[in-house]
């Protein structure tokens, strides 16, 4: 028998109802109030799904949509299990942890009352915080009675509120999160401190307005950002809705190209019809950085823009960035296994990050409309200005030497007019299909052997 179907809400609108249809299918339908709210057309929900109260939308982008809402890995197992719903079901997910996802949707039975009426936040003490952290594996995103939270990735993390106060809280019956709070991964060195490196040189040059620390928690250092997604407001806090590439583009479900994704051409054509040259100048000024600190898991999951209430769009802020090519392999049960070079989304149809040039990345750009001397200006003053910021950020966040030393190198290639690679020993494209093994690995919380990465790539490739 098929379970009741569930009310989806954005912007205090009851849009659409969602369906199972069958066996593990979505079936969605926009009601009419989304027109009223909204206009016909509008891509508030999605760019790939245009209100239309007269027609359903297609069964691709609505699979997409709505599978991308949720978590990914070992925690979509473990919440399957709580919930008693198979890994697969994402309906049945939706049922229990829709409440509160990325962007502004919230999905909830029919008959719930609206939201951002309700919820309420249960302050937790700093032991609380540490048990939360230290018992992730089985609770993640720090499941536990009353919280329905969603949030798509294969890294740990839970997501938290602050109350007035600036207590750590769980947001609970629906009330919005306003943090994320990402444990390290104990198998990379520094991991925690070199995403915040990495997000602080987004900051200072405008591509993000995450604002980011690193707290220590039962002995992990936890990245913790403030969500983009979020807005204080007098009366609480309200939700801007947000779409990562995957959904926006809604054509393949996966997240990575080299393993059928899309590209980058596809999300910069999103942004080229519904937003604006500026949301290209950023998109090409981020996968400059990117290259520059050796971040290869820039997927399609990597990217988001932000829709407003009037249906306009633009690329969200920059998040998830850390120098995975710097860690070159990691200690697994089998042993010391090789990362992969491969772009998440290829620059210039090259698929190896070590092979990028600053013409490759101009090229890109100019693949996507954007000038030649618009496209030149972007990439050389994202490499200028990041440069001029590396040591400062290195400072701030304490990273290794051999990192900082590691991101200058790959700068400097670039000025040079060389591979992003040319200036570290031992680095050379490798012939290697598919994705990067960052994001799709399990994190085994009880790992401690913070190895020095060492290089021995010259033996993988
Ligand atoms: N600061 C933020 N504000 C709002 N939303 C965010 C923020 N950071 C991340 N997100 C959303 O949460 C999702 C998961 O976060 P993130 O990408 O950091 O996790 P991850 O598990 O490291 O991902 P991956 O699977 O790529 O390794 C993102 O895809 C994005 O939708
Ligand atoms: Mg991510």
């Amino acid at each position: 028998m098929a379970r009741s179907p569930l009310a989806v809400w954005l912007y205090g609108a009851r849009i659409g109802i969602l369906r199972e249809q069958g066996y593990r299918k979505l079936r969605f339908e926009f009601l009419r109030e989304s027109e009223e709210r909204f206009r016909p057309g509008s891509p508030v929900l999605s760019a790939s799904m245009p209100i239309d109260a007269q027609r359903k939308p297609n069964g691709v982008p609505v699979r997409i949509f709505f599978g991308a809402l949720l978590p990914e890995g070992a925690a979509r197992s473990r919440i399957s299990e709580k919930f008693e719903v198979a890994p697969g079901d994402d309906f049945g997910l939706l049922a229990a942890i829709g409440r509160d996802c990325a962007g502004a949707v919230v999905i909830q039975p029919e008959e719930a009352p609206a939201p951002g009426t309700g919820g309420h936040l249960i302050p937790m003490t700093d032991d609380e915080l540490a048990h939360a952290i230290r018992t992730i594996r089985d609770r993640p995103l720090g499941e536990q009675d009353g919280v329905r939270i969603s949030l798509p990735g294969a890294q740990e993390k839970l997501v938290l509120a602050r109350t007035e106060g600036g207590e750590w809280a769980w947001p609970a019956d629906g009330a919005p999160s306003t943090y994320i709070l990402k444990p390290q991964d104990m198998r990379y060195e520094a991991y925690a401190a070199s995403e915040a490196f990495c997000l602080d040189l987004a900051r200072s040059i405008s591509l993000t307005t995450v604002e980011v620390e690193v707290l220590d928690l039962a002995g992990r250092p936890t990245v913790v950002v403030s969500r983009y997604d979020r807005r204080a407001e007098a009366n609480g806090v309200t939700r801007i809705h947000q779409e990562d590439a995957l959904q926006a583009i809604g054509k393949r479900d996966k997240k990575y190209e080299g393993d059928g994704g899309p590209s980058l051409r596809d999300f910069a054509e999103v942004l080229s019809r519904l937003g604006s040259h500026r949301d290209l100048v950023g998109l090409l000024s981020l996968t400059t950085l990117n290259v520059l600190v050796g971040n290869a898991d820039a997927h399609a999951k990597n990217f988001s823009i932000l829709h407003q209430v009037d249906g306009s769009i633009e690329l969200a802020p920059a998040y998830d960035i850390t120098p995975t090519t710097y860690y070159r392999q990691i200690p697994t049960s089998r042993g010391l296994v090789d990362l992969d070079d491969a772009l998440g989304m290829k620059v210039n149809h090259k698929k190896s990050i070590h092979s990028i040039t600053e013409v490759d990345l101009i090229a890109e750009g100019k693949s996507w409309g954007l000038g030649n001397r618009d496209a030149d200006e972007v990439v050389r003053e994202t490499v200028q200005l990041v440069t001029g910021f590396i040591d400062d950020a290195a400072n701030r966040w304490g990273i290794p030497e051999s990192m900082t030393k590691f991101v200058k190198n790959r700068a400097r290639a670039l000025s040079d007019g060389e591979q992003a690679s040319a200036y570290e020993s031992g680095r050379r494209p490798s012939n290697r299909r598919g994705s990067s093994a960052f994001g799709q690995q399990h994190v085994p919380a009880d790992l401690s052997d913070q190895s020095e990465p060492t290089d021995r790539s010259s033996e993988s490739h």
